[in-house]
């Protein structure tokens, strides 16, 4: 009986936490639209920014949620000689909804397929 418990509380924790990251991405869906549709294509493209497939691929969720919130901090950390992107007065979950989006993302190209 113990046991039993105990494998409904994992599987039920489980769940809980893959719907969490499921609303995440869904919200950042929509920050990506409002706020960064305009400057970084995804699914491969030409903008002013990068792609976000191809972000999805090279950074990890936090560098991405960092550079989203400060990129005059990072952009030489990036390997950038200068920044154009702004500075966007976003909330903290908003960013870390927008990353866990970015994040979600699939490659494009088989060779793209992350490692993480
Ligand atoms: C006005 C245009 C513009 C907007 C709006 C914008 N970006 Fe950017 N972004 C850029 C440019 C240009 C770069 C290239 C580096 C730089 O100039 O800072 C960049 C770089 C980045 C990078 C680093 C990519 C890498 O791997 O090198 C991330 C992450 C990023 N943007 C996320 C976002 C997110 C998330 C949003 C929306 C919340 C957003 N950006 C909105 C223009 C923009």
């Amino acid at each position: 009986m113990k046991q039993l418990l105990t494998l409904i509380l994992i599987f039920a924790t489980t769940y809980l936490m893959a719907n969490d990251e499921n609303e995440l991405i869904k919200k950042g869906k929509a920050v990506y639209k409002a706020n960064c549709a305009i400057c970084h294509t995804v699914n491969g493209g030409q903008a002013l920014g990068p792609d976000f497939n191809m972000v999805a691929y090279t950074r990890t969720k936090k560098e991405i949620a960092s550079y989203a919130k400060d990129p005059y901090a990072n952009f030489k950390k990036f390997g950038y000689s200068a920044n154009a992107m702004p500075t966007l007065p976003l909330e903290d979950v908003e960013f870390k909804q927008v990353a866990a989006y970015i994040s979600s993302l699939q490659p494009f190209k088989k060779w793209m397929i992350k490692k993480k």
